[in-house]
């Protein structure tokens, strides 16, 4: 993978204030350390950007300063320029463009306007409705440079997933997976799962930074309530037994503007289950964190996904020509909150399911086989003579990432390199 030291970062920003100062105004890190970061900051100036009234809040009009005039057609052609020109200005093999700027509200997907290639590209060149976002997936992807879109919206409209599918240009979406989403893709699953049938779920909001301003705009509040909405879905669709064709949980998502907690931002929720003869489960949760220092990784790790998944090629025995992924990189799912995914695909919410389609396809990278947790060996009346000989595990298993080490999953090693027996653990049975 690419070192995260060795990536470069450029962008553009509808406020003009350099890093250093937005670091200032956005109040999340500690003086102490903004002192630190400032020198490294302060030279870092956002390129202008395209403002569409709109489509962000009201309240964002103050720091629109920073802008591209002209047509938009004029505005896709400059987005176009700043990535050519950081390309060869800082010397770069590749870029990635990612959507983190405000949420916008919904685009309507209207036949003629924005539903195939061709069309969305007129609607451009015409100066029709088009989000800032769709322009920067569209430059983007003109400019083969991998879109993913952090933030709620449908900035990938059927046209500018066609022109990625045209071009072969990857994108991913929707709504980057940081708080609140990711616990309960991990406690639905866990809830289902282990049988209890959860009927309602609740989920309270309140923060105070510049997102929340933006959001307290009930068009912007509702690409949010939409992109945090479908996140139980598959895991209620995948157990008919607990629930009849057609139930699901009562699911309400409230979110609040509370300037005072700044970015510390605090999410409420309550899981409510049934149980046998008539119970029920409550689970309540209350967490407070800094908002944006858990969506910062996740910027990194999607950038560096999407740059290896660009390196991996492989074939099937049914297609021996070799492949790439779809350019709808669904394999970005475990980081997104509404996980885009191509046509007729099943989406998958359930965190630890995605974690493991990453880590199977990384481990198909290097030859090792999937990880199933069946650990049959352990369970085996009579083990094979490899794997007696085998024991312990783990010296056999190439560690992941040895340099100098083939990776191969001789004898009856499963592939999973966390196996290892403890001293005093039972014996298998040798006879
Ligand atoms: N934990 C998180 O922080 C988190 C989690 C999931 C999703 N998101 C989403 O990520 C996005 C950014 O969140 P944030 O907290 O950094 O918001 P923010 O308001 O602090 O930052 C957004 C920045 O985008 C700029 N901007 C607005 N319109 C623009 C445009 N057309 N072009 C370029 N820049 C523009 C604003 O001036 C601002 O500096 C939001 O959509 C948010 O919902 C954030």
């Amino acid at each position: 993978m690419v070192a995260p030291n060795d990536l470069v970062f450029d962008g553009w920003d509808i406020s003009s204030l350099n890093l250093a100062e937005a670091m200032r105004r956005a109040q999340v890190l500690d003086w102490g350390l903004q002192e630190q970061l400032w020198p490294h900051m302060e030279a870092l100036r956002p390129r202008p950007s395209v403002y569409i009234p709109e489509f962000i809040a009201a309240n964002q009009s103050a720091r629109a300063d920073n802008l591209i005039p002209g047509t938009r057609a004029q505005q896709l052609e400059q987005i176009r320029r700043d990535i050519c020109d950081f390309r060869s200005s800082a010397g770069l093999d590749k870029v990635i463009v990612l959507w983190t700027a405000n949420t916008e509200r919904f685009c309507e997907v209207v036949p003629g306007l924005n539903d195939t290639a061709e069309n969305l590209l007129r609607t451009i060149q015409l100066g029709l409705e088009v989000s800032p976002s769709t322009l920067f997936a569209v430059a983007s992807i003109l400019e083969g440079c991998a879109f993913l879109n952090g933030s709620p919206q449908n900035t990938l409209v059927p046209g500018a997933l066609d022109l990625a599918w045209q071009r072969r240009v990857f994108v991913g979406g929707d709504d980057f997976k940081s708080g609140q989403t990711k616990v309960k893709s991990v406690l639905v699953d866990f809830l289902i799962g282990s049988g209890l049938k959860t009927m309602s779920i609740v989920s309270y909001n309140h923060l105070g930074n510049n997102d929340g301003q933006n959001l307290s705009a009930p068009p912007q509040f509702r690409s949010k309530e939409a992109s945090k909405s479908n996140v139980v879905d598959d895991m209620v669709h995948s157990n008919p037994v607990l629930y009849a064709p057609g139930q699901e949980p009562d699911h309400c998502v409230v979110i609040k503007y509370v300037p005072y907690v700044g970015d510390s931002k605090r999410a409420l929720d309550e899981y409510t289950s049934e149980l046998m003869l008539g119970g029920t489960n409550t689970l309540v949760l209350h967490s407070t964190c800094e908002d944006s220092l858990l969506a910062a990784p996740i910027m990194l790790d999607l950038v560096l996904l999407t740059e290896l998944c660009q390196r991996v090629s492989f074939c099937t025995d049914a297609d021996p020509e070799p492949q790439t992924f779809h350019p709808v990189l669904s394999l970005l799912s475990f980081l997104f909150k509404a996980p885009l995914v191509p046509p007729g695909s099943p989406v998958v919410n359930a965190l630890f399911r995605q974690r493991s389609c990453i880590e199977n396809i990384l481990r198909a990278c290097v030859g090792l086989p999937p990880q199933n947790h069946m650990l049959l060996e352990f369970k085996m009346e009579r083990p094979s003579p490899s794997f007696r000989q085998a024991v312990p595990v783990a010296a056999t298993c190439p560690a992941p990432g040895k340099k100098g080490q083939a990776p191969t999953a001789s004898n009856d090693c499963t592939g999973n390199a966390n196996v290892y027996l403890q001293a005093g653990a039972p014996q298998m049975p040798t006879t």
